[in-house]
């Protein structure tokens, strides 16, 4: 079974605790239904109370929102959606003086279509500079009327939209989001000036989006086996030409020497949905990535093989390169944990949402669960991200009408795939009025299921409440040093156990109450059975 030993870098983000925030979901600080800079940086102190050491900001750049800000127009400003540049600098400053380090999201595989490079390309001519700056081809066909290749949008349909000129551009996501051509070196050039702006302005790290997408295999040649992969790869199968291509490795060291050339730990995340680990390690090498999501232990669920398997895979593929080890559960693209854990919602539905005519999920059991899970996965050495809302126990919204629905998936699938909005409703402050204190406005860009209002932060002070579960975790995590800590299996019965340092985790996956490890008892995710681990529930005991 598989050992790890405690590391001895010193690192923030070898063992850091990132909180994600949604911008236009976490506070509306100005009425207008919709969140932004100021409203982080009035509630900033909350996120520090909870004890994480770094935030982590999804976009806010100058954007037409096509894609909820993964679409960019301006690398190097703010959307009035959500403030100026002042704002950001003030956000930044209050984060560091509360102890918080910053993490900005950066979206290097495609700009927005009313980006000024895309719209320099769609004035020039075929084959000019300015259409080199993204993927533009002739189709196939007698008159070119058929897509260059076989290739799919993840957001569903083909990744090729004709213009009126006759070439077609690539796209991997939406039609608004063209991909940017990595081969040409007036991207990369245009990339390091966008790197340092945001690094002077004293941010401390960047999260990075499909960097495994960047990079094209020459000539763009059809996808294998599109016919059951769709846009996306089957681990066993050769590498399609639209992932994981080997030239990005050298972009990403090439930012490395960037952030090293700055003072302190700045830190790169690659958002790499490279599978298995022993692949994604080679993104963590010392000179590339600081840390990658690790997708594997998010897709587990809460299964107890899948979970003992994505762990194990985890210690061996990363220490193998000397790089930390990621925890995640949640994120703005998948279920809710409490949701996902509630019902039969495995990963390849995770990231299409649960819609109103979907088997709902029992969001009792999946609290039991979450909770138990977040708690399993603190004890656990390396960093982890939490995602705004789940410190409330907040679950999947599942019941969004179509007019409010803005995730691209809904239309481009025509509703089939209901999309990712049900994670990204805007999390209730104080209970009370239609969005529990998250804006003054009537209502806000999405709207809030009913059970928000008795999961409000104000409603949580009790010591049995998730917020207080986690604040009392995580202040637990970082006193005793187990971010930094060693690993190894204690137990793989019902109750699956490991021990970080002095702590053992134990999680009960039987059906009975069963006996606790020895020793003095430290937390629980739920109260005990007269003095056992009750089914479900995960415990931190001393030894
Ligand atoms: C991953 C982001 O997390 C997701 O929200 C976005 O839609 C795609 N990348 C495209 O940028």
């Amino acid at each position: 079974m598989v050992q790890h030993e405690a590391v001895t870098g010193s690192e923030w983000w070898r063992s850091g605790v990132i909180y994600q925030i949604y911008p236009r979901s976490f506070a509306d600080s100005n009425g207008d239904g919709m969140g932004d800079l100021a409203g982080i940086t009035q509630n900033l102190d909350a996120i520090a109370e909870l004890g994480v050491d770094a935030i982590w900001l999804s976009p806010f750049y100058s954007s037409p929102q096509k894609d909820a800000g993964y679409d960019v127009s301006d690398y190097k400003n703010v959307d009035p959606l959500f403030g100026t540049l002042a704002d950001f600098d003030s956000l930044v400053e209050r984060a560091h003086e509360l102890n918080l380090r910053v993490m900005i999201d950066l979206v290097p595989n495609h700009t927005s279509d009313q980006h000024s490079w895309f719209q320099q390309a769609l004035a020039a001519a075929e084959g000019s500079p300015a259409r080199n700056y993204y993927h533009f081809k002739d189709g196939r066909g007698k008159d070119g009327e058929l897509p260059p290749n076989n290739w799919q949008s993840m957001f569903g349909g083909p990744a090729w939209t004709r213009l009126e000129d006759g070439q077609w551009y690539l796209h991997l996501f939406d039609s608004s989001q063209p991909d940017l051509n990595w081969e040409n070196p007036a991207i990369h050039k245009e990339f390091e000036s966008i790197l340092r702006f945001w690094l002077d302005r004293d941010i401390d790290g960047f999260r990075v989006d499909q960097p495994h997408a960047m990079g094209k295999a020459a000539g763009l040649p059809d996808h294998p086996y599109v016919e059951t992969a769709g846009a996306g790869f089957i681990e066993e199968e050769p590498d399609p030409p639209m992932w994981f291509q080997d030239s990005v490795h050298e972009i990403f060291r090439s930012w490395r020497r960037i952030l090293e050339s700055y003072p302190g730990d700045r830190a790169m995340c690659g958002e790499a949905y490279v599978l298995p680990l022993k692949k994604m390690a080679l993104w963590v090498r010392p000179d590339e990535f600081h840390q990658t999501f690790n997708f594997r232990f998010l897709d587990a669920g809460w299964d107890k093989a899948a979970l003992v398997s994505a762990i194990n895979e985890s210690f061996e593929a990363f220490d193998e390169v000397g790089a930390p080890s990621t925890w995640v559960l949640n994120n703005h693209d998948v279920i809710r944990h409490v949701s996902r854990f509630g019902g039969d919602f495995g990963r390849t539905t995770a990231s299409d949402g649960i819609g109103p005519d979907a088997v709902q999920p029992d969001n009792a059991l999946g609290l039991l669960k979450a909770r138990a899970a977040t708690l399993f996965m603190l004890g656990l050495p390396g960093a982890s991200y939490l995602y705004q809302g789940e410190e409330l126990g907040l679950p999947e919204h599942t019941n969004i009408s179509p007019e409010h629905r803005q995730d691209p998936t809904f239309t481009r699938t025509s509703g089939q795939r209901v999309g990712r909005d049900g994670a990204r409703v805007p999390i209730p402050w104080m209970k009370g009025g239609t969005t529990n204190g998250f804006t003054s406005a009537n209502s806000a860009w999405l709207p809030q299921p009913e059970s928000f209002a008795d999961l409000s932060r104000d409603q949580q002070t009790s010591a049995d409440s998730t917020l207080e579960m986690y604040k009392a975790s995580l202040k637990l995590r970082s006193e005793l040093g187990l971010g930094e800590g060693s690993f190894s299996w204690t137990s793989n019965d019902a109750v699956l156990s490991y021990q970080n340092k002095n702590v053992i985790v134990a999680h009960n996956f039987g059906e009975d109450s069963a006996k606790l490890p020895v020793g003095q008892l430290l937390i629980t995710s739920a109260p005990l059975n007269s003095g056992k681990l009750p089914a479900n529930v995960t415990a931190w005991v001393k030894v």
